[in-house]
């Protein structure tokens, strides 16, 4: 009779840890099953209307050594157009940086009997020049264009001269930048109509705003010469 009642028992405990198990299979079946492979979403298509240009993402291209931007500027104006617009900005950001450095080099090195007021006079028109380069940069950064970046760049492009190891009197610096700034008023000119031709009254209003303030500048750095 024990051994009846021990082979009972011993079933019994086979059964429900059977049933156990199957019920586990039930309630977790990515544990048994093999994994099933699950398509991730595509991500939603952008629309940007019916004018807008076909998005074009050139991964292959290194943004600094090509003057198309990822998305293709659609602003009424074509590539060739401002591929030469933005070589006009590029010529100009050149003068405009190195006209920056030339002021930052007056306002460091001058030596006068006046020198808190040329030393102030000087870092205002070196801040003003950095902010020029600046205005310039993105301008050719919004035609979609690469700006100049370095100090090599600026120097091979530029009209405008240097003068390493020199140190002027305070007279000559002011001739040395008044000569530079009407170097740039001049170009600035030129540029101006040429960018009528090209199609660009942005870039031609740009221009003008820009030789209004340099002539500003170089009425004051005149009127330094100017006798009672
Ligand atoms: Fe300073």
């Amino acid at each position: 009779m024990k051994k009846i009642l021990s082979s009972c028992a011993l079933l019994c405990t086979f059964a429900i840890t059977t049933l156990l198990c199957l019920n586990t299979e039930e309630m977790n079946p990515r544990q048994s099953a093999p994994q099933e492979k699950v398509d991730q979403p595509l991500p939603p298509k952008i629309d940007l209307g019916k004018n807008s240009q076909e998005l074009t993402l050139n991964n292959k291209e290194k943004p600094m050594a090509s003057n198309k931007a990822a998305i293709e500027p659609n602003i009424g104006s074509d590539l060739p157009n401002r591929e030469q617009v933005g070589a006009l900005l590029n010529r100009l950001l050149a003068d405009e940086f190195v006209l920056y450095i030339k002021s930052l080099n007056y306002h460091w090195n001058v030596r006068d009997l006046y020198f808190n007021t040329m030393h102030e006079f000087f870092k205002d028109l070196y801040e003003k020049q950095l902010t020029f380069s600046d205005d310039v940069a993105e301008r050719a950064r919004a035609l979609g264009v690469v700006a100049f970046g370095t100090a090599q760049e600026f120097i091979k492009h530029s009209q405008l001269k240097e003068e390493a190891g020199v140190l002027p009197t305070t007279k000559e610096m002011l001739k040395n930048l008044l000569s530079d700034h009407e170097a740039i008023i001049r170009s600035m000119r030129m540029d101006a109509e040429k960018c009528l031709e090209y199609e660009d009254i942005g870039t031609n209003n740009f221009l003008t705003e820009m030789i209004n303030k340099h002539e500003k500048i170089a009425w004051m750095l005149r009127a330094s010469f100017e006798q009672k």
